[in-house]
């Protein structure tokens, strides 16, 4: 059921930028059509060059025409539009944030409940909330007031806890709202909902009957015109740190009492927290990392299309001797009664052979075993690009003989006639709802990067070079080095019998 949502206005920070360009406003426009929005809501894009506000509507009409390729309805652009205005805050106007405050004192204009969204470099987070404070502009007397940063909170834990420290000189927690886009994905809202909403799966849901937990994301795409963002990064810290993070406490962490927030991130942060750090002298045998090198990938048509290697995208920008993984696998333990012994092998890659984003589950051997084979059944909760789930049990072949095959039971998550809804719109929505259960409690950040943190400085001063894997292939089979035993192997999307190496 639709909450209600009090009158508010949008401020958006890094309005003109890309995220804001293909994801923000196309998002804001689908939720307008939805009736999703208040009447009285407005929305404030904040830029640093000036412009008229015809301008600005002239800009987002060029983004919802790029974004919605069938048109859109004429009356619901003539009501987005009109909820849309344009602030300019130039870094050298040292009055910006006055002028930004006296702008939104027209109450008939601008409803005084105020959500900022920081779609802006990280560094600029601290000194937004600062210069908003200092104007008296999150002060929550009368009205609320929140912000919304995007990822990443930090890029260790050290800056993580500044970041925080800073802004919490302005903010309460409860006016922070943390975004992991991933969370926002109806698939991943799933998962706790197939876990507790049924009663099958928590009897088997632990170490006696699972045998080992994979969390994959793998996408064909490259690291595309973000070369530099990304060698600063690596595949740890953009995808692992928090988006499969995430997914595990999902996956792992027990039945929260109810379904408030605050119940649902008890039990995340728990999860998070118990999670075993990997000891650096035994990392070897629980983390993989290597780089794509050139190769051939699938494009959407089917076609193959030859790319380059990572390295040799960076020598183009006259960066040399990277050791920044785009391949990263860990295995993990989770240091509770459930868990024990059950390793969670959490691995993303750039340039795979195919894109798909999964929780694959197997279960420990049956007990009867035909033909000297060993049955494992396999429960695939598949994120992206299908969101569906499928289950693999053994199964006689008709016929004279006692043999069986694998049956695959696939149940798509995704009908005819769902909605089809970006994570941005629903936490769009969260924001305005007041509503945090899908947005990150600082302890969730800081025990992410607890857990991150000693691998990425282990294999930034680990500086010999890192192992390659052609674009558009599988998995390095050196990778291979972190499973705990020999008959595991890397499950890949989910049709049946692509998977083994
Ligand atoms: C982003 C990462 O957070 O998530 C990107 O910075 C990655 O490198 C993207 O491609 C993946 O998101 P999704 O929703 O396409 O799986």
């Amino acid at each position: 059921m639709a909450k209600i949502i009090d009158p508010c206005t949008l401020v958006l920070f890094g309005a003109s930028g890309n995220l804001s360009r293909v994801k923000l406003m196309p998002g804001l426009f689908r939720l307008d059509a939805a009736g999703r929005l208040p009447n009285h809501m407005a929305i404030l894009s904040v830029g640093r060059g000036e412009l008229s506000r015809e301008t600005w509507h002239a800009d987002i009409k060029t983004m919802l025409d790029a974004k919605f390729k069938n048109g859109y309805d004429k009356a619901v652009f003539e009501r987005f539009i009109a909820r849309n205005h344009y602030h300019a805050n130039p870094p050298t106007d040292a009055d910006a944030f006055n002028k930004m405050k006296v702008l939104l004192s027209d109450e008939k204009v601008f409803p005084q409940n105020l959500a900022y969204f920081l779609s802006v470099r990280p560094t600029d987070f601290a000194p937004i909330v600062e210069q908003l404070s200092e104007v008296g502009l999150l002060d929550e007397r009368e009205y609320w007031r929140r912000v919304l940063i995007e990822k990443p909170f930090g890029t260790d834990l050290p800056s993580a806890q500044a970041l925080q420290a800073s802004i919490t000189k302005h903010l309460k927690e409860s006016q922070i709202y943390r975004i992991d886009h991933y969370l926002g994905k109806s698939a991943l809202q799933n998962i706790m909902l197939t876990r507790f909403a049924n009663t099958m799966f928590e009897p088997i849901w632990n170490n006696q009957y699972i045998d080992h937990v994979q969390i994959t994301n793998n996408e064909i795409l490259g690291v595309g015109d973000r070369t530099e963002f990304y060698n600063n990064t690596g595949a740890l810290r953009d995808m692992v740190q928090s988006h499969l993070l995430q997914t595990l406490a999902l996956v792992a962490m027990e039945k929260p009492k109810d379904l408030s927030p605050d119940s649902i991130r008890a039990e995340k942060i728990k999860l998070l927290q118990s999670i075993k750090p990997i000891p650096v002298a035994e990392l070897h045998r629980h983390a993989f990392r290597a780089q794509y090198e050139a190769g051939r990938v699938c494009v959407g048509d089917g076609h193959g299309e030859n790319v380059r290697g990572y390295l040799e995208e960076l020598a183009k920008e006259g960066v040399t001797g990277s050791v920044t993984e785009t391949y990263a696998a860990l295995k993990l333990f989770i240091d509770n009664p459930r868990w024990k012994g059950v390793p969670f092998y959490v691995r993303t890659a750039k340039r795979m052979h195919e894109g798909n984003t999964a929780i694959s589950i197997r279960f420990k051997k049956a007990p009867m075993q035909l033909n000297n084979e060993q049955h494992q059944n396999w429960l695939t909760l598949n994120i992206q690009p299908r969101e569906c789930i499928k289950m693999e049990i053994e199964s006689k072949i008709p016929g004279l003989d006692i043999a069986t095959r694998t049956l695959s039971i696939d149940g798509p998550q995704r009908q005819q006639g769902d909605e089809s809804i970006d994570s941005y719109e629903s936490l769009l929505l969260n924001l305005m709802e007041g509503d945090p259960s899908l947005y990150l409690h600082i302890s969730e950040v800081e025990a992410q990067w607890r857990l991150i943190d000693p691998i990425v400085k282990a294999w930034a001063e680990d500086q010999s070079p890192v192992h390659q894997y052609k674009a558009g292939n599988r998995d390095p089979e050196a990778s291979s080095v972190i499973f705990d035993a020999k008959d595991q192997f890397w499950r890949y999307s989910i049709e049946l019998g692509g998977d083994k190496q």
